[in-house]
């Protein structure tokens, strides 16, 4: 294939079957191949939790944040999360959780993300998005009463990570055909959200498929009951089934949104199928059992990571050494090593629609 030239001279291989798609950028600086956002808004659950959590209801404890951080850092993780990677590479700092009131600085934006936040309300968090995208609203207004020279927040990338939480508390709570049920009007509030925020100016969206849940450890010793329920790769069948039927609309909506926001560019990046890759090839990639985890019990004696007991005279909660040759740090959060293995294959591009990396999300698609 020859190598095409662009017209703003940029050189790139390869790229002709996705340029194609492309028609103009949206009203972001473009320089040296990469969109100028000047700021990332993000909203989730606690896969980008960046210390709501922490600020609001309970401390994160140690060894949280111990590969990283050397201190909790609020992430329920034991070091960067996949929005810390995203940040990096846009060279941007590392997002201050809009709920924290000391040491943060909201310069190059903010972090609604909460642990235990679904879309609907009624989950296992307060923070739901309507309640997240309420705090977008009221950060918006308020910063540029407050600010003399406020953010444009037409030249923010909008990233969105969340539902996780709505299977899973429909798995809880209803049977597997419930949630099944429950998959479109979940993605209606998504969708409502999402149009909330382009009404408010956000132009640039980068919206995360949602995970295989029934890869998460926690769910593995908690759901594999019936027999025939686990996959080769030992994750539950019907969780993952789910979670993909979920992802499957979800694109679907996000193809929609093209349609109905024109002046907005939607990047819907399959982290599900980087994740499930991931879990697959543990083996291969230096990993330990993927159904493994570094701290926290779930066999034998429940404790949460960062917590210590002692019962009939066996100690549980002892974290790991070895962090890093963990995919899974706590059972439902995934470890600084699996996030920045993730980071590595989604940023450039390799599992979004379009095929594009995250410097260069400001591309539209054509109609
Ligand atoms: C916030 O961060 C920006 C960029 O990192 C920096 O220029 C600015 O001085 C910081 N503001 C405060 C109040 O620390
Ligand atoms: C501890 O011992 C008691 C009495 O034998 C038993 O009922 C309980 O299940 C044990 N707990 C654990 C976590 O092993
Ligand atoms: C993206 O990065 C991954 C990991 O380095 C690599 O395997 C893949 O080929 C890359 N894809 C593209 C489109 O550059």
């Amino acid at each position: 294939m020859e190598p095409v030239r662009l017209l703003n001279g940029l050189l790139l291989l390869g790229l002709i079957g996705q340029l194609s798609m492309v028609s103009g950028t949206v009203d972001i600086g473009y320089t040296g191949g990469h969109c100028d956002f000047e700021a990332i808004y993000n909203f989730g659950d606690s896969n980008s939790d960046t210390g709501a959590i922490s600020a609001a209801l309970s401390q994160v404890l140690p060894p949280n944040g111990e590969s990283f951080f050397g201190t909790p850092s609020g992430r329920f993780c034991d070091g960067r999360l996949l929005i810390d990677f995203i940040a990096e590479k846009l060279k941007l700092p590392f997002l201050s959780p809009y709920l924290d009131s000391l040491g943060t600085n909201f310069s190059h934006g903010s972090n609604f993300a909460t642990g235990g936040s679904s879309i609907r309300p009624g989950g296992y968090s307060p923070f739901h998005l309507g309640i997240q995208i309420s705090q977008f609203l009221r950060f918006k207004s308020h910063s540029t009463a407050l600010y003399s020279q406020p953010q444009d927040f037409s030249k923010a990338l909008y990233t969105i990570d969340i539902g996780q939480n709505d299977l899973s508390y429909g798995f809880q709570h209803t049977t597997e055909d419930q949630v099944r049920a429950s998959i479109p009007d979940i993605l209606v509030q998504l969708s409502q959200a999402i149009h909330q925020l382009y009404h408010e100016g956000a132009r640039v969206f980068w919206v995360h498929s949602t995970s295989p849940l029934g890869c998460l450890p926690y769910n593995v010793i908690y759901y594999k009951s019936k027999p025939g329920n686990l996959d080769g790769n030992g994750c539950v069948k019907p969780q993952n089934a789910v979670a993909q039927e979920f992802n499957r609309q979800l694109k679907h909506r996000v193809l929609q949104l093209r349609t109905e926001l024109p002046l907005a560019a939607f990047t819907y990046v399959d982290v599900y199928s980087a994740k499930y890759e991931l879990v697959s090839r543990a083996k291969d990639l230096g990993f330990v059992d993927p159904l493994e985890f570094c701290c926290g019990s779930y066999y034998g004696y429940h404790i949460d990571c960062g917590k210590r007991a002692i019962v009939n005279g066996t100690v549980y909660g002892n974290p790991c050494k070895d962090p890093s040759r963990h995919i899974s740090w706590d059972g439902i959060h995934y470890s600084q090593a699996a996030n920045l293995w993730v980071a590595n294959h989604i940023l450039n591009g390799s599992f979004s629609d379009p095929p594009v990396s995250i410097g260069e999300t400001c591309h539209r698609l054509k109609n």
